[in-house]
């Protein structure tokens, strides 16, 4: 008898899934909104001069591949803890800790992980709606999900509904926010509702986990993390995901970090033992290749510079493609109101577009976006715009006109 004779067949990775099915489609005009990638004008994933130089300066170095440490190349610890938490963070040193992980989703799961080691009743509570894979993941390690509510059919933070909820949750329940570029929706909560929230956490004895995946892509590096830092002016212990993939565009070399800001300087090495033990026993050490890249270019101030300029570029490129967008969908589809594009920050624009919508895109027009609506502005190019305004304004002709935000 296989062991594998009854074992289910999921669905598809409602994220990957769709790569896999762009992939698979042979229509030259394709275009894939579907993942969170950032493509340049020619369509492909660009390969930014600071990681050039940085990887020229390493094959110079001849660097080894050897193994990193359990918890990441030491000076990328470092670098990109000041990173994280800025380089003015009194007295966190002692209390804080930062290991280098495979990505954002690894960071996500060496928390989660040991989440469920402190505290392993907790519930977690994701954004309603959250990234597809924050259920998954935290599923996976064996948690409770649900949701607190966080978008209005206006376009608007449900801020009511998400404080009204928070203020029921008993002590030690796990709360992940996104730090900033809220993924799907691109709708962000201000400054005044961080503060709001961080004292109802801290009030409450919540754990704060924040998802910092697409820092850099707002309105830079330091205005990104205005809500990391509230958090950790606050004293309250809290976690933080991180990740390169977007920011360098260093998606395939896995690169991210875990940040634990523990309660106390004693709780520090018994709470990065943990860490360790989690990280050992699921992929034993983190990518050599990437951590070196990300440390050559944060341990090198003209490299640094050089990335924060690349960043900016794309940032603005992004800004251009919404403006793109929200133009032509407003030419022609007038009557509706498409400005919302151009608000939303980071990647994604939560477009409204229903299911159906979207499979319409996907079947005349080779065009992917996921089934929640959410395309990534990031893919769209000089050479696509027109297509994809045209694509997207022909379905929403057809269907019956219910599914943009107004
Ligand atoms: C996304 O949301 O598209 C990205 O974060 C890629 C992923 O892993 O899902």
């Amino acid at each position: 008898m296989s062991p594998f004779a009854h074992v289910e067949l999921l669905p598809r990775d409602p994220v990957l899934g769709i790569t896999e099915a762009f992939v698979a489609d042979t229509t030259p005009t394709k275009v894939n909104l579907g993942v969170g990638v950032y493509l340049g004008e020619d369509g492909r994933v660009p390969l930014l001069d600071c990681v050039r130089q940085a990887e020229e300066e390493l094959l110079r170095r001849k660097a080894p591949h050897g193994y990193s440490p359990i918890d990441g190349i030491a000076a990328y610890n470092s670098a990109v803890g000041s990173l994280i938490f800025g380089s003015e963070r009194p007295n966190l040193d002692e209390r804080m800790l930062t290991v280098q992980a495979l990505g954002g989703t690894g960071a996500l799961r060496l928390g989660a992980d040991l989440l469920r080691i402190t505290n392993p009743s907790a519930r977690v509570f994701i954004s309603d709606p959250s990234w597809e894979n924050h259920r998954a993941l935290f599923s996976a390690a064996g948690f409770t999900v649900e949701a607190y509510p966080y978008y209005k059919a206006d376009g608007t933070v449900d801020f009511a509904g998400l404080m009204q909820t928070l203020g029921t949750l008993p002590a030690g329940e796990i709360v992940v926010l996104h730090a900033c570029c809220h993924n799907p929706t691109g709708v962000d909560l201000d400054p005044g509702q961080w503060g709001e929230i961080q004292e109802l956490m801290a009030k409450r004895g919540l754990i704060p986990f924040l998802d910092a995946a697409y820092i850099g892509f707002a309105d830079g590096l330091d205005a990104d993390r205005r809500a990391i830092d509230l958090f950790a002016r606050s004293g309250m212990p809290f976690l933080v995901s991180f990740s390169f993939s977007k920011s360098l565009s260093l998606y395939g070399e896995r690169v991210g970090a875990l940040a634990v800001v523990t309660g106390s300087a004693a709780e520090r090495a018994p709470v990065l033992s943990q860490v360790k033990r989690i990280a050992r026993t699921t992929y034993s050490s983190p990518a050599t290749h990437g951590g070196a890249i990300v440390a050559t270019i944060l341990g090198e101030p003209g490299l640094t510079a050089l990335w924060h300029d690349e960043l900016a570029l794309m940032r603005d490129r992004i800004k251009t493609m919404r403006e793109g967008l929200a133009t032509r969908l407003n030419t022609q589809l007038p009557g509706r109101d498409f400005n919302f594009i151009v608000y939303q920050r980071g990647m994604f624009s939560y477009s409204g577009l229903s299911k159906t919508a979207v499979e319409a895109l996907r079947q005349q027009f080779s065009i992917y976006a996921l089934d929640s609506g959410r395309i990534c502005v990031a893919a769209l190019n000089k050479a696509n715009l027109d297509y994809v305004a045209e694509a997207i304004a022909k379905v929403l002709r057809e269907s019956d006109s219910q599914s943009l935000v107004a």
